[in-house]
């Protein structure tokens, strides 16, 4: 199992890191354009294979899409990350450039890769993705909904003063501060709905906390946060590696289902060896539909300032 992981910066080298410890990868190609950088990344990450217990080989390569050729999954977080007080949406400009042209070397070589986007405006960057590569849809994912999740079961935990592994929550929708959707009705701690251990006003907190996860982590790092997305994409190909078949909420390209067409955006999917093998139609309350309709509204204007900029 070979994966490439372009962008070396703190996303894509935590996301090697997380790939590495658990053990499942043959390779990992680190790829970043500033040179040396990436071969630097990977040589630090390799010292530490004897300490951490993991024999995946780690190595960096300077924008040579050559070395990367054959890899099974290839994960693209390569941009700018957003400054504090920027949204993900004010970074399209730079990155949609990018990302179109990372997206076409890496299929150039890797005709058969499955291609995970975490670059920002990440729903509309996996939208491009499908627009400038035409590979199928199963092979191209869109990581937000597994972070935005995985900050959801945090601030759940939080809130039940009760360890996160007793937790369980979703969150759907876009990728951005008003866009995502925690799925606070269906949450639950052990099996039993969490409106049953918090009050509406304190699951309303977790809700608005949730949203602005990574917005209050860019304040505070000046920068955007780089663990937890680099886990969440660990996991993503973890369960792709394995043929997992566990259901994560990723952006997907929609044809019908939820009532949306021709847009990427984040509801829940099977995944496995083939990538998004089935989109899961949970039932929404008409509310969460409604968030979910008003969601995809405003991915498609984002999407559509990209016909402005290619
Ligand atoms: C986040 O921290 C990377 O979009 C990213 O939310």
């Amino acid at each position: 199992m070979k994966v490439t992981v372009v962008g070396a910066g703190a996303v894509g080298a935590s996301c090697a890191e997380y790939i590495a410890m658990k053990n499942f990868a043959s390779d990992i190609i680190l790829l970043d354009i500033k040179e040396n950088f990436a071969e630097g990344k990977a040589m630090d990450l390799m010292q530490t294979a004897s300490l951490n217990g993991f024999d995946t080989r780690i190595s960096g390569s300077t924008n040579d899409y050559s070395k990367t050729a054959n890899s099974d999954i290839a994960v693209v977080t390569s941009g700018i990350p957003r400054k504090p007080g920027m949204t993900r949406e004010e970074l399209i400009g730079i990155n949609s450039g990018i990302v179109k042209s990372v997206a076409q070397q890496l299929v150039a070589v890797s005709p058969n890769v499955i291609l995970i986007i975490v670059s920002n405006p990440m729903d509309t960057m996996t939208y491009l993705t499908h627009k400038v590569t035409g590979l199928p849809k199963n092979r191209i994912i869109g990581m937000g909904g597994a972070l935005d999740s995985a900050r959801f079961k945090y601030r759940l935990s939080e809130a039940l003063d009760c360890p996160v592994s007793d937790v369980d929550g979703m969150v759907i929708g876009g990728h951005s501060d008003k866009g995502m959707i925690p799925l606070t009705r269906l949450a639950t701690r052990n099996s039993v709905r969490v409106s049953e251990f918090i009050s509406e006003e304190r699951l309303d907190k977790v809700l608005s906390d949730t949203k602005v996860g990574g917005a209050t982590l860019t304040s505070m790092l000046g920068t955007s946060a780089w663990y937890a997305p680099g886990a969440a994409v660990s996991s993503l190909v973890h369960a792709i590696a394995c043929d997992q078949k566990k259901i994560f909420p990723c952006s997907t390209m929609l044809e019908g289902e939820y009532g949306l067409n021709d847009i990427c955006i984040g509801v829940p999917v099977v995944l496995g060896a083939n990538g998004i093998e089935k989109i899961v139609e949970i039932r929404l309350s008409d509310s969460e539909m409604n968030s979910l309709k008003e969601s995809a509204k405003s991915v498609t204007i984002t999407n559509n300032l990209l016909a402005d900029i290619n």
